[in-house]
């Protein structure tokens, strides 16, 4: 059986003890300052909590939950422990090499998750600094709650993250735009968010049996109809563009914070 400490066990975190604790082979142990976010989490998945950083030596794995605003603090703490160990980190923006020089060890496991992972619905995105075969079970693992995706390189993971990472956000702000559009349609209109909820998924179901989009389109639009006139104005605005403007700007909050993480350490 191999040993898992958590290292924060916040949304992301939990999500992805969530998809290890279904696999028997592992056993969890949870850390957090506060404790509190700890114990709830080792409650929930039958896991430990752990109280005092000296209780987390000898395992087999180390995940990084924590905000990477707080990596080289947290690197202090934890690299007497993680020298030569296991990491995965879930951090945004800091790549496989310096997690590797500030943790101690060679063999760095780089997840990517997003918030679905709650529902069994996650998309995670990996890249690795050396192929093995725990790399490979721990990913196993996590595709019990995602799918997963391998990125041959760090460069390639944050330029996904800006879709699949940032991606739930970008749904959520449509469903906003969509909610907004109805109540300035019919002001009255009871549970708009239960009903444009019901849009999204009834919709993104129908993708189970036809996932051509296209053609999905074209269903829903005739010749001389009523949503072709709206589809035409959609594609003539400038949505198509804003996403890449949108996806520019992530990409370059992305080599901010990994460019400020270097000066720190
Ligand atoms: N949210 C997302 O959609 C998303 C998606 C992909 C990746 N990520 C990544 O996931 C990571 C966590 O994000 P989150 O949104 O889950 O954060 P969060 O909910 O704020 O949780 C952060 C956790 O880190 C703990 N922590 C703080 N300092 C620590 C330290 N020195 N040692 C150990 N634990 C420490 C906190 O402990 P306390 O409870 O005691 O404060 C808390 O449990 C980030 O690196 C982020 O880039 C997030």
């Amino acid at each position: 059986m191999k040993k898992i400490a958590f290292l924060g066990c916040g949304n992301m975190a939990s999500a992805v003890a969530y998809a290890a604790s279904l696999d028997k082979e592992y056993k969890l142990y949870m850390y957090t300052p506060s404790n509190t976010k700890a114990i709830k989490l080792a409650d929930k998945l039958n896991g430990t909590h752990v109280k005092n950083i000296d209780e987390l030596e000898n395992m087999d794995i180390y995940v990084l939950g924590f905000k990477p605003q707080t990596i080289v603090d947290a690197s202090k703490q934890f690299k007497h422990l993680t020298k030569n160990k296991m990491i995965v980190s879930m951090l945004a923006a800091i790549n496989t090499k310096k997690i590797s020089e500030l943790f101690d060890s060679q063999d760095v496991l780089r997840i990517m998750p997003n918030t679905p992972m709650f529902k069994n619905k996650g998309v995670v995105l990996y890249t690795q600094n050396k192929d093995s075969g725990d790399h490979d079970k721990f990913m196993s693992a996590i595709e019990n709650s995602a799918l997963i995706y391998k990125c041959d390189t760090d460069e390639k993971l944050d330029k996904l993250t800006t879709i699949f990472g940032c991606g739930p956000a970008y749904i959520y702000y449509l469903q906003q735009v969509l909610e907004n559009t109805l109540l300035k349609l019919d002001p009255q209109f009871e549970n708009s968010g239960k009903f444009i909820t019901r849009l999204f998924e009834g919709s993104t179901m129908m993708t189970q049996d036809e996932n051509d989009l296209q053609s999905l389109i074209d269903k829903v639009t005739s010749k001389g109809g009523v949503t072709i006139e709206a589809i035409n104005r959609l594609k003539g605005s400038a949505i198509q563009e804003g996403f890449y403007q949108a996806i520019d700007k992530a990409l370059v909050r992305t080599s901010q914070i990994a460019d400020k993480m270097d000066k720190l350490s």
